[in-house]
């Protein structure tokens, strides 16, 4: 385990700090344990919120996580960036190399947190281009998180973590950046993870987030609304991010798929 990761965590009880054993942690100022086998589990049967969209119940599905990389993702991610698609999808590559250099990972130090990480894809991406930095990913669906821990096993400095990106148990002011892609349209309340995202982020460190906008394509807009996928305005995404209270809010557009980055202050 990735001792300089576990130290990244706050106790999901009492934000305490956290010290490990093989198979759990355990909080050093409330004695409680999280089960940490393929991941540290942050969240019980009490604190695991239902899922509200149909995309969501299915991300929480083993069928799903099982052909999210191969098969899902690839065709979805084609899908909607539309005729800017080439831009985009030279394969995941190109996306992970706009994400990359926004992140600024080839000159500042992490730590790194990739929230909402899925099956891990940015968090071997980063594990890999930073590879004496710890990456802590951060999702809520087990099967995902499961997937993400099989293929996340060659790099011994991630930590894989199941918890709730509105409440996150994470230190405050500890992480140089936060890469959250493809997961705002799932959150309950997208401005609430802004804030625990500008909490957790060091003064300077940056957020890059990618988010569907909405389409002008008729059959991306019934698509969408079918599976319960939200779909931001981009004034409103600014606007959102500003009010929160980062600055410099930067953006690149690729059909309906909008990556931005913000920098707090
Ligand atoms: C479309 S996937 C994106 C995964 C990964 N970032 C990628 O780009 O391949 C969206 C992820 O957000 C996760 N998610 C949804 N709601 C969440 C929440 N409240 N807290 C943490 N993760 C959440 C889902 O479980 C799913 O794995
Ligand atoms: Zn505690």
């Amino acid at each position: 385990m990735d001792e300089e990761g576990i130290s990244l965590l706050a106790c999901a009880r009492c934000r305490g700090s956290l010290a490990s054993t093989k198979r759990t942690c355990e909080c050093m100022e409330c004695g409680v344990r999280f089960d940490c086998g393929d991941f540290i589990d942050m969240l019980d049967a009490t604190t695991t919120p239902e899922p509200t969209t149909m995309d969501q119940r299915i991300a929480e599905s083993t069928l799903y996580a099982r052909l999210y990389e191969k098969w899902w993702r690839p065709w979805f991610v084609r899908f909607t960036s539309g005729n800017d698609s080439n831009l985009l999808t030279g394969g995941f590559g190109s996306e992970y190399f706009v994400h990359k250099q926004s992140l600024g990972l080839d000159h500042i130090d992490g730590p790194w947190l990739d929230l909402s990480c899925g099956t891990g894809l940015f968090t071997r991406g980063i594990a890999s281009s930073c590879p004496s930095q710890s990456v802590i990913g951060v999702d809520i669906s087990i099967p995902m998180l499961e997937a993400a821990h099989a293929k996340n096993r060659a790099y011994d400095n991630v930590t894989l973590l199941r918890a709730d990106a509105h409440e996150l148990p994470l230190k405050s002011g500890v992480f140089s950046g936060v890469n959250n892609a493809g997961a705002l349209h799932a959150y309950r309340a997208p401005e609430d993870v802004f804030r625990e995202v500008r909490r957790v982020l060091r003064s300077g460190g940056v957020y890059v987030g990618s988010a569907f906008l909405q389409s002008s394509s008729f059959v991306r807009r019934r698509l969408a609304s079918l599976v319960g996928i939200r779909t931001f305005d981009q004034r409103e995404l600014a606007g959102w991010l500003s009010r929160v209270g980062f600055r410099d809010y930067e953006e690149a557009i690729f059909g309906d798929i909008i990556i931005f980055k913000v920098r707090k202050p």
